[in-house]
């Protein structure tokens, strides 16, 4: 096998060792304001490098580590204690170190057990009853991408490198675990054990407890949730999830993850999705009553392909992960709803990477594929819609290349297959690309003058190649116009009355939104207008659209409807809805960056570590390392 790639994101070494398995023993326990796991991590090692005399891991302040013991392979506890320290290594995390006994073989295989405490780290995140949808039980649950599973437990923090794992978690009684594995076992009333078979990079063990209860919506799918959501849960994709998967598998191979589930979080869950194998957790935004946010779950389906099979090797070439996914996404989307409405939804993704460009700057260094994270930097403050929608259009050009669908579907089921349990970069990629299509290799299609590879991957800026979506003008065009109506200085309302948008697919109504917010601030008088015609919309439950009418109110300084940004910024925590609300309403009059700090005042504690402190830098407080 090749060494793993550097990761200057890791402190540990994982270069001298390969992770054969990994083994939690934990305990999790809900005393008010204190959560902890109180656990025992065990390693099975091979030396990949002569002479090794340290296991260097990585790990966080938030970490007691309690006792190091070597043990022979498959061998019983206690073992041999061996001296441990901590070190500082980064804002996001600390280095342990265990010093071997003696210097270890190369090929030879050791047992590493460390006891130890996680409290209220960045990656496990605890929750008061208050905060769950129920309000009777606490919850927690565990975040690991992108560094942040150090704080659940001692690893190789680096996506570089994989191996199985198995678990045995006990829970106070009437709770339930549920863990990102193969198979979930209940062996008594508050102990629960899981085995995950396949390799898998660190960040994608993740375990919830709560009080939690699950529905079949598929023969290999289930769905869990709070027992008051449960039914919501059921009824929005029972019977949807399998189709995804086997169009998935047609296109891009083997589903090899066994079963696939959904967790409905708590609404603080800072994402849309996370692609956790064979157990995604899901936002409880998703939870429309209509499937009109699917999307999310297809592009977590993506990901078991592309990010969880084939892995980025650093966090600097995360774009492998989300590029390729959202291109699988908007191909299964394609083969199930049909071209016009993925080039709609894609539309509305294109609107996104024009946003962030505009905020940031199209030369910004983060606006290129391939980040360069120095040390010291956090992974996880790169995060930006570039990877997405930018490698979208890079493995879209790619695909334009060929210029076969079949042709360059086959090569993204050969890709998978070349690099399944592996992870890589970018370079790995394109060299098999090229491979893979001898005769564009000798065209010379990676040096074409304003497109090259290195281009691509290395210079900041708006895509050189963007995608034809103009199958999906058919549900665009309306909306265009619709939009280009109310932008007038004098509104002509019998054409706008003419327009019924009762009809409208959600993601009309997205892509619409998104046009008016490009035209805001709108002539005086106009939004409001706006707003008393079309209820749909600004009365609208769907998260989607709520966000997008809050960006229309604040862009349109709209006081008469703040209380519907703090409405929406108090249900819920996702980080792509809080951060852009934020940005606004300090980028906007006095009131509305009073109704940002009286905000954020009072919802600061519900919110993921991370996303806190990505609003305090918006409203220029102060961050404290986490
Ligand atoms: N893996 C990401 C979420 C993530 C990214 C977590 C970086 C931590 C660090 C997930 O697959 C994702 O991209 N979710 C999107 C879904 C959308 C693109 C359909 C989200 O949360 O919005
Ligand atoms: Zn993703």
């Amino acid at each position: 096998m090749a060494a793993p790639v550097r990761d200057a994101a890791s402190a540990s070494d994982a270069g001298a060792w390969e992770p054969q398995h990994v083994h939690l023993g934990l305990r999790v326990s809900f005393a008010a304001g204190a959560g902890r796991v109180r656990g025992a991590a065990r390693l099975a090692l091979r030396c990949a490098r002569e002479g090794a005399a340290e296991l260097r891991l990585d790990a966080h302040p938030s970490l007691a580590v309690r006792r190091a013991a070597l043990l022979p392979p498959g061998g019983n506890p206690p073992g041999e204690t061996l001296p441990v320290r901590c070190c500082p290594f980064a804002s996001y995390g600390s280095a342990l170190h265990i010093d071997l006994p003696r210097p270890a073989r190369a090929g030879e295989r050791l047992d590493v057990l460390i006891e130890y405490e996680a409290g209220d780290g960045p990656g496990v995140c605890w929750l008061t009853p208050e905060q769950t949808a129920g309000k009777q039980k606490p919850f927690m649950y565990t975040q690991g991408q992108a560094v942040l599973n150090r704080s659940f437990f001692p690893c190789f923090d680096t996506p570089s490198v994989k191996c199985p794992y198995s678990a045995t978690v006990e829970v106070p009684e009437g709770f339930t675990a549920v863990m990102s594995a193969t198979s979930w076992e209940k062996q008594n009333d508050t102990t629960f054990v899981f085995k995950m078979s396949q390799p898998i990079p660190s960040y994608l063990i993740a375990l919830a407890v709560g009080d939690i209860v699950s529905a079949e919506v598929g023969p290999r799918s289930r769905v869990w949730a709070e027992p008051c959501l449960i039914e919501a849960a059921k009824k929005e994709y029972d019977g949807v999830i399998e189709e995804f998967l086997v169009v998935g598998e047609k296109l891009f191979g083997p589903y090899v993850w066994g079963r696939y589930d959904i967790l409905f979080m708590p609404p603080s869950f800072p994402f849309g999705g996370m692609e956790n194998p064979c157990l995604t957790f899901v936002t409880p935004c998703l939870l429309a009553g209509d499937r009109s946010l699917v999307d999310v779950i297809i592009h977590e389906i993506s990901h078991s392909w592309f990010g969880n099979l084939v892995t980025n090797a650093t966090w600097g070439e995360f774009w492998l992960n989300e590029g390729f996914t959202m291109y699988a996404q908007r191909r299964i989307s394609t083969e199930i709803y049909g071209l016009a409405y993925t080039c709609l939804e894609a539309a509305t993704g294109r609107a996104l990477l024009r946003q962030h460009m505009d905020n940031t700057g199209e030369d910004h260094p983060l606006n290129k594929l391939r980040v360069v994270i120095e040390p010291g930097v956090n992974p996880d403050d790169t995060y930006n819609e570039t990877p997405y929608e930018k490698g979208y259009c890079f493995v879209s050009y790619l695909a334009h290349l060929v210029g076969d669908q079949s042709k360059f579907d086959a090569f993204l089921q050969a890709y998978v297959n070349r690099f399944k349990f592996q992870s890589i970069t970018a370079d790995d990629a394109l060299a098999f690309f090229l491979e893979h299509f001898p005769e564009l290799k000798e065209k010379g299609v990676d040096s074409i003058p304003g497109f090259e590879f290195d281009r691509w991957l290395n210079t900041p800026g708006w895509p050189p190649y963007l995608p034809d979506l103009s199958p999906g003008e058919q549900l665009m065009k309306p909306a265009d116009e619709l939009a280009a109506l109310w932008e007038a200085n004098s509104l002509n309302m019998e054409a706008i009355k003419a327009v019924d948008i009762t009809a409208w697919r959600v993601y009309q109504l997205i892509y619409f939104l998104d046009r008016v917010l490009e035209k805001s601030p709108l002539p005086e008088g106009n939004v409001e207008r706006l707003s008393k015609m079309y209820p749909k919309i600004s009365k609208a439950q769907n998260a989607e659209l709520r966000l997008r009418w809050c960006q229309i109110i604040l862009k349109n300084n709209l006081e008469a409807e703040y209380s519907k940004v703090k409405e929406f910024l108090h249900s819920q925590g996702k980080q792509k809805y809080t951060l852009p609300l934020y940005r606004a309403m300090w980028g906007g009059s006095e009131s509305a960056r009073a109704l940002a700090t009286e905000t954020f005042s009072a919802t600061a504690p519900q919110l993921h570590i991370n996303v806190q402190n990505y609003v305090k830098k918006i409203l220029g407080l102060e961050v404290v390392d986490n």
